[in-house]
């Protein structure tokens, strides 16, 4: 009743703050952009990097012909990025490491170019006062792993992945502070094994079409428990033997709608709630109290692996924070499944139906719901204790295209960070935001049709010329501490087309 009184009350919330600058958040507080490996590096088959379960999803053709094989060719351009994010004023960089590029065979010999790799940009953004977030999976499991024993679905992740991450503690714990095992815990199951719209691409029907094995009713809840054994474990050896020395947090990243109830009758409430419990509470309720949430147990069943003891207690409180990747507020309607308890996937025991918030379907970019990460920051305080919170993605989505004056991008923007001051005024404990993506990626929903970056990459030129948006002059201002409100916009405008393009 509690967790009711809770949405409702949220649903009441106002726009974000319009006028604001960077001074009036917590000095320690930091700001940067975000990439993952597989989306920016390219040089996918140079220097002894072997596949990962993207590039066989890739080249499977599932991205209409789009790949990551070259991407932004950020791993011969990390020096000139590094330097533009130094123009742009990025306090801080979150990107992931290619396991299958560190350790090609998923366990055993490290690869050295590949270490040098990233021993050459963490300390080539060390050395521009950038400080560096490492994501240890970005849904990037090497392809070797998949083979042998089925990856994320096999209790062996475990010792793999607790090795891989010692390999990177050892050798980059000395610049690197802030590391995440797993992005987007959530999405990873859901869209990885249950509907397999995304890598290792395991499902069964009726829920997923193109899957030559897998099985959604059971897989995704597998895969999850491993993955939190997994990262139990590696944040065990991170406390054991490197936080001491190292001083560094670890934590576990995961996507998050803010939801909220399409009518007031007490189905789409308590509906509202088990969207939460499955989204977040699934992941987040074994790392703050050690085990599952009573909704899941009690629909999944005997489907959902539980903890042992030993388990419970080393998952539980296994993180120093928590990542949160927020683009958008769903409404929720409840749905109940008519489908047999031992037959239904995940996304029927969720039972609900998710409809955007926006009236308007016809536009591209996502609305501009600020409360929506207030939302979902307040929610996180109020349910998990206020623990640490990362905001590792936030971002809006336009069509990938020339067109340099992201009028979208920069309303989203300006509105996201105004709604994130009100939660870190009211009390919530956010120490950081990352906007998804420095540069234009490779998309992981739609390759190279949508783009998300404060810098265009010209995919026509042979040089991949990085060129600024309107939106990175914009978190350029904010991040160099201009006061930042909506009347600004005209004259940024002005300033753009009267300085041409380029930094100074
Ligand atoms: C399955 O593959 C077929 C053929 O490539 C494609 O037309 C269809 O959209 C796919 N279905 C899903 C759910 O991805
Ligand atoms: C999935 O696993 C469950 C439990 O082992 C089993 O009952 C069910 O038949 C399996 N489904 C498929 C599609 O293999
Ligand atoms: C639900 O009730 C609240 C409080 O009475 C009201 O503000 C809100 O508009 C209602 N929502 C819907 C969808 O009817
Ligand atoms: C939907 O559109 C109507 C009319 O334009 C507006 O009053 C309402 O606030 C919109 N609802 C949402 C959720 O944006
Ligand atoms: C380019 O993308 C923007 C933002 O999504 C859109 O408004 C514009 O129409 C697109 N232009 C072309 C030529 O496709
Ligand atoms: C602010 O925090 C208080 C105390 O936790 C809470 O009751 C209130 O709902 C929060 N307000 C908003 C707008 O989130
Ligand atoms: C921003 O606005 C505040 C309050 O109006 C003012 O005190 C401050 O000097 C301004 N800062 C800058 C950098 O313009
Ligand atoms: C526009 O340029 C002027 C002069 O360089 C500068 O003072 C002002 O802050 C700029 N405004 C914006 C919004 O970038």
């Amino acid at each position: 009743m509690l967790r009711l009184v809770l949405l409702t009350s949220l649903a009441a919330l106002v726009l974000g703050t319009d006028t604001f600058s960077r001074d009036d958040f917590p000095p320690d507080f930091v700001f940067g952009a975000a990439s993952s490996a597989y989306q920016v590096e390219g040089a996918a088959n140079l220097d002894g990097r072997t596949p990962s379960i993207w590039d066989t999803f890739a080249h499977a053709g599932n991205m209409h012909g789009a790949s990551g094989d070259i991407a932004c060719d950020g791993y011969h351009k990390y020096k000139e990025d590094v330097q533009l994010m130094k123009d742009t004023g990025l306090e801080a960089y979150r990107f992931s490491i290619s396991w299958s590029r560190l350790i090609p065979n998923g366990r055993g010999a490290v690869n050295q170019k590949g270490l040098q790799y990233y021993n050459n940009l963490i300390n080539e953004l060390i050395s521009h006062g950038i400080q560096p977030h490492v994501t240890l999976h970005h849904t990037d499991l090497p392809q070797a792993l998949e083979d042998e024993y089925g990856g994320w679905v096999s209790q062996k992740i475990v010792k793999d992945f607790t090795a891989y991450a010692n390999v990177c503690f050892r050798n980059f714990g000395d610049r690197v502070s802030y590391w995440t095992t797993m992005n987007e815990a959530n999405v990873f199951v859901l869209g990885g094994y249950d509907i397999g719209f995304l890598p290792p691409q395991r499902c069964s029907p009726p829920y997923g079409d193109n899957c030559s094995t897998g099985n959604s009713s059971t897989e995704p809840y597998m895969a999850a428990h491993h993955i939190l054994l997994a990262h139990a474990s590696a944040t065990r050896l991170y406390r054991k033997r490197y936080q001491d020395m190292q001083h560094g947090v670890i934590g576990l990243n995961v996507f998050s709608y803010w939801f909220v109830p399409l009518t007031n009758n007490t189905e789409d409430k308590i509906a509202t709630q088990r969207a939460n419990d499955f989204y977040l509470g699934w992941f987040v309720n074994p790392l703050v109290f050690g085990d599952y949430p009573q909704t899941l147990k009690k629909i999944v069943g005997s489907r959902l692996p539980s903890f042992t003891f030993a388990e419970s207690s080393q998952v539980k409180g296994s993180f120093d924070f928590i990542g949160v990747n927020h683009y958008v507020t769903m409404y929720v309607k409840d749905n109940p499944s008519s489908v047999n308890t031992e037959d239904r996937d995940a996304v029927a025991d969720m039972a609900v139906q998710l409809t955007s918030i926006r009236n308007d379907t016809s536009t591209f970019e996502y609305a501009i719901v600020p409360w929506g990460l207030q939302g979902i920051l307040e929610y996180i305080k109020q349910v998990y204790g206020n623990p640490p919170v990362y905001v590792h993605e936030n971002g809006q989505r336009t069509r990938r295209n020339s067109t340099l004056e992201d009028w979208p991008r920069v309303k989203y923007l300006h509105g996201y960070i105004g709604g994130l001051l009100d939660a870190v005024r009211n009390g919530s404990n956010t120490r950081g935001y990352f906007t998804w993506s420095f540069l234009d990626l490779f998309e992981m929903l739609d390759g190279y049709e949508s783009s998300y970056g404060l810098y265009f990459v010209d995919l026509d030129d042979p040089d991949l010329k990085r060129q600024p948006k309107l939106s990175a002059h914009w978190y350029s201002n904010f991040l160099k501490g201009k006061n930042i409100s909506s009347d600004g916009y005209i004259e940024l405008q002005k300033n753009i087309s009267a300085v041409s393009t380029n930094f100074q």
